[in-house]
């Protein structure tokens, strides 16, 4: 939801470097951001490894710089992304060089303000420490995880251990308040379910299966985003059980990639399915969009439980259902009163969010404080 630029704004002339960590759920993020200091004047350089470049296409206002990785991909082009912890730390050993030199080269040519970089790119510092270059991190998770992370790593010593239970109580009983009742809804008839588990998370052919009969016993429409790899030992859909298409009919669409924010913006889309990717997450509630939370790892359960706990936007599914149980959830979110009760709670978030993004709101005067940092420097 970044402003976009439709004329070129008066340049401040100073040079910012981005440097995103190469998954989607990170590079939206860096590249929104990116467009919003582009639009307050600053020169944006995007400095990208080889894997997973971004679509440059979509933003001739910046200038890309590439680095390798260092690494070799599948005959089909895939990583084994089971592995993407092994591959984070991979990364921010092999990009150690390369970065440095890059980075290196390109304040030879001119003087750079600061340098922006994923939170994962731990080693990031040192080499801005010795470039003696400020260095400010993008966080593309939710600040919620960080005093539950700092809780858990820091145990009894954490500041924060002690107010995370009163902070969720008391977002639960802010955000309760402020349910609109008069709300028309949309024809429940028209809704559809959006599904879709993010860029990196991958699953087993058994789950795979309970999945697709569980959506198949909603009796719902659905659009259903499977990405080639993302079932163990499938390219793409070879393990999508046997009757499913038949059983489901014109109901349902299984796509590779879905642009999701359109999706989701979109008035059919009654609920969306998610693994609680905090991007996921963000893009549902800017849309109004109700969810039901499967999270996988990293911060999603977190995420999930602030969804269905404390803003009761959603709803949990248990590991422990069957497809049987999940098809009757899924019905239940779309079209039962307590969906409805959802969909209005989550319209109530958009627009808090809405607001907030405006003149006088919070994220609004972050960004602004943002960029009266970074002209300090
Ligand atoms: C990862 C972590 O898993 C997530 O928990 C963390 O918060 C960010 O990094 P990912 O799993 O890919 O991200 O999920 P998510 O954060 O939801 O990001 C996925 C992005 O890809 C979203 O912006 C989504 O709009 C986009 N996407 C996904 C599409 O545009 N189309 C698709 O079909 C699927």
């Amino acid at each position: 939801h970044e402003p976009v630029a439709t004329v070129e704004p008066q340049s401040n002339n100073r040079r910012l470097v981005l440097f995103p960590l190469p998954f989607q759920g990170h590079i939206n993020p860096m590249l929104q951001l990116a467009n919003i200091l582009h639009t307050k004047g600053f020169k944006i350089i995007i400095i990208h490894t080889d894997f997973n470049s971004p679509n440059q296409s979509n933003y001739p206002q910046f200038t890309f710089v590439s680095i390798s990785a260092g690494l070799s991909k599948s005959k089909d082009g895939s990583l084994n992304l089971d592995t993407s912890n092994y591959v984070i730390n991979f990364l921010n050993k092999s990009c150690i060089e390369p970065f440095t030199v890059c980075m290196a080269k390109l304040l030879e040519l001119e003087p750079v303000t600061c340098l922006i970089s994923d939170a994962i790119w731990h080693f990031t510092q040192s080499v801005a420490d010795s470039l003696k270059l400020k260095r400010i991190v993008l966080r593309t998770s939710s600040m919620s995880c960080i005093p539950v992370y700092a809780a858990f790593v820091l145990g009894e010593k954490s500041y924060f251990k002690t107010t995370i239970k009163e902070e969720l109580e008391l977002m639960t009983e802010k955000d309760i308040e402020e349910i609109h009742k008069d709300r028309s809804e949309k024809g429940n008839k028209e809704l559809i379910l959006y599904v879709s588990f993010g860029s990196i998370a991958q699953m087993s052919e058994a789950e795979f299966s309970d999945m697709a009969w569980g959506l198949a016993n909603s009796k719902q429409r659905f659009l259903w985003v499977v990405r080639p790899g993302s079932i163990y030992g499938s390219q793409w859909l070879e393990s999508l059980p046997k009757g499913f298409m038949e059983e489901v009919g014109e109901r349902g669409r299984i796509v590779k990639w879905a642009p999701q924010q359109e999706v989701l913006a979109h008035q059919a889309i009654g609920c969306f399915w998610t693994h609680n990717g905090w991007n996921s997450t963000l893009e549902s509630i800017c849309e109004g969009v109700p969810m039901i939370c499967s999270p996988c790892s990293y911060d999603q359960p977190i995420n999930a439980r602030y969804v269905t706990d404390v803003w009761k936007i959603g709803a949990m599914l248990d590991e422990e259902m069957n497809w049987e149980q999940t098809g009757i959830a899924i019905k239940k979110v779309i079209t039962g009163k307590e969906g409805s009760e959802m969909r209005q709670r989550s319209k109530s978030l958009q627009e808090k969010v809405n607001k907030s993004m405006q003149k006088g709101g919070s994220a609004y005067q972050s960004l602004e404080n943002l960029v009266d940092y970074i002209l300090s420097i």
